[in-house]
């Protein structure tokens, strides 16, 4: 693992939280030179929230309902991430869009992982099992998980690394989510070591893997 400082990456989760509790293992297992800072999610209820003061980690709660304005939501926002020193935000099951301010502040530092080969299946409404069902009503013979930095558009921005799967198409769409995120738990704690590792780099929008 690389000499040089741990990164500081905050996970943003409205949902169940496997994906962070996969990244979280393989920095514990001392395989990601980072550490978790903060999880900030949009639902006080998230399951991820109860997994991250599990293992110690500070948790934020962060709806926007409850601001006065969107400039005062982001702003709190903003503060949060400045005061944990981000390197990094990583977007696990995050289900609301980020403010514009922090997109272009923290511009391909944000991450995201979405259970289908973008830029298929993406977009407003493709979260979940909506996706799974997608792709099977499509009859495709593919899926699988894509790893990008996000941008001002849902499911957008340069793709850092994607990995397919065979469909067979007789299995549910609870079945097919289930091998997709078999492959999430590996994909996305590989791409947030390479990270930490300053080993992913972009170049006129596109993602150089050194
Ligand atoms: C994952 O399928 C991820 O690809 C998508 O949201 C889901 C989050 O699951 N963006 P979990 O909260 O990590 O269990």
């Amino acid at each position: 693992m690389s000499n040089s400082k741990k990164k500081n990456l905050i996970v943003f989760a409205s949902g169940t939280g496997t994906n962070f509790l996969a990244i979280l293992q393989e920095i514990q297992n001392n395989n990601i030179n980072g550490r978790i800072s903060l999880l900030i999610s949009s639902k006080p209820e998230a399951k991820a929230l109860d997994k991250a003061r599990q293992y110690n980690i500070p948790t934020a709660v962060l709806q926007e309902k409850k601001f006065s304005c969107h400039s005062e939501y982001a702003r709190t926002m903003m503060d949060l991430l400045k005061k944990h020193q981000t390197d990094y935000i990583l977007l696990a099951g995050y289900l609301k869009m980020i403010p514009a301010d922090i997109v272009e502040t923290y511009r391909n530092k944000i991450i995201n992982i979405h259970p289908a080969l973008l830029p298929k299946f993406g977009g407003k409404g493709m979260y979940g099992i909506h996706v799974h069902e997608a792709v099977l009503q499509a009859g495709e013979t593919e899926t699988g998980v894509t790893i990008h930095f996000i941008d001002e558009k849902y499911d957008n921005g340069p793709v850092i690394m994607q990995q397919k799967i065979q469909v067979i198409g007789s299995e549910s769409p609870e079945e097919l989510q289930q091998k997709v995120l078999k492959i999430e738990y590996q994909l996305y704690p590989h791409v947030v070591k390479l990270l930490c590792e300053d080993k992913i780099k972009i170049k006129n929008n596109k993602v150089i893997i050194t």
